[in-house]
């Protein structure tokens, strides 16, 4: 079982090159790497949209997905409208209030998969985490926008972290079993491990931000996808990065 997770696709509309980056090729290539690995399971962890959500660009991403035809499930960023998101792709069943959160087998792994668009997680979001920690038997792989913790990233952790991390750690931390999180966001790669927390930052399909710089800087374009391998009883988790496509 491979599952493939792609974040921070930052599309924008039709003919529009954010940063001169052509965000649309990006999310072509990487999805075309995709197929070609042959995996089970693709996972788009927010910030589909560039700016703010968008239903024509909604609209396309679905497409470039469906023509895939590989299974997939998406979140929400804090650049994504849930709500439009959920409706363009038919996902209304998955809303609690304005919130997208579920869980799902994914092989023999419990996949749980958050909502952090608004910028954190709300208290029914948390507890509801608890409840699915709970009763989760096998191995745990939570997917998320934002990090549940502050990186080590300065331009990303004063000025767009999770707003409620102390929560959400409370939560995960008092979990007896390992935790695995992928996540994006930051525009990094990065491993973190706190207690029995293994938080993995995955890179985004735009742009990667400078990780020493206080002020916002761009480190590289080249792009990346993460490749998370269930076989053998065992998880596994490796970046791969591409040249980024520009106009
Ligand atoms: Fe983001």
């Amino acid at each position: 079982m491979k599952i493939i997770q792609i974040t921070d696709l930052h599309i924008d509309k039709e003919n529009e090159f954010p940063y001169d980056i052509d965000v649309r090729n990006n999310f072509k290539r990487i999805l075309r790497a995709a197929r070609q690995i042959k995996v089970d399971h693709l996972v788009v962890s927010g910030d589909l949209c560039c700016d703010e959500g968008d239903e024509e660009i909604y609209i396309w991403i679905r497409e470039q997905l469906d023509l895939c035809r590989i299974p997939y499930d998406i979140i929400g960023g804090n650049h994504d409208d849930t709500v439009m998101m959920a409706n363009t792709f038919q996902l209304q069943h998955l809303l609690i209030d304005d919130e997208m959160y579920f869980a799902k087998k994914i092989g023999k792994a419990t996949c749980i998969f958050l909502d952090s668009a608004k910028g954190f997680h709300s208290d029914d979001q948390l507890k509801w985490l608890k409840r699915q920690l709970n009763n989760a038997s096998e191995e745990i792989i939570i997917f998320t926008h934002h990090p549940p913790v502050i990186a080590g990233v300065p331009f990303m952790d004063n000025k767009y972290p999770l707003q409620n991390i102390p929560e959400i750690q409370k939560v995960l931390f008092s979990h007896r079993g390992f935790i695995h999180i992928y996540c994006g966001h930051y525009h990094v790669e990065k491993t973190i491990q706190i207690n029995n927390v293994l938080i993995q930052i995955t890179p985004s399909c735009f742009f990667q931000i400078d990780q020493n710089e206080d002020d916002f800087k761009v480190d590289h374009h080249s792009i990346a996808y993460r490749l998370i391998d269930l076989s053998n009883n065992s998880l596994k988790s490796t970046v791969k990065y591409f040249r980024g496509s520009r106009k």
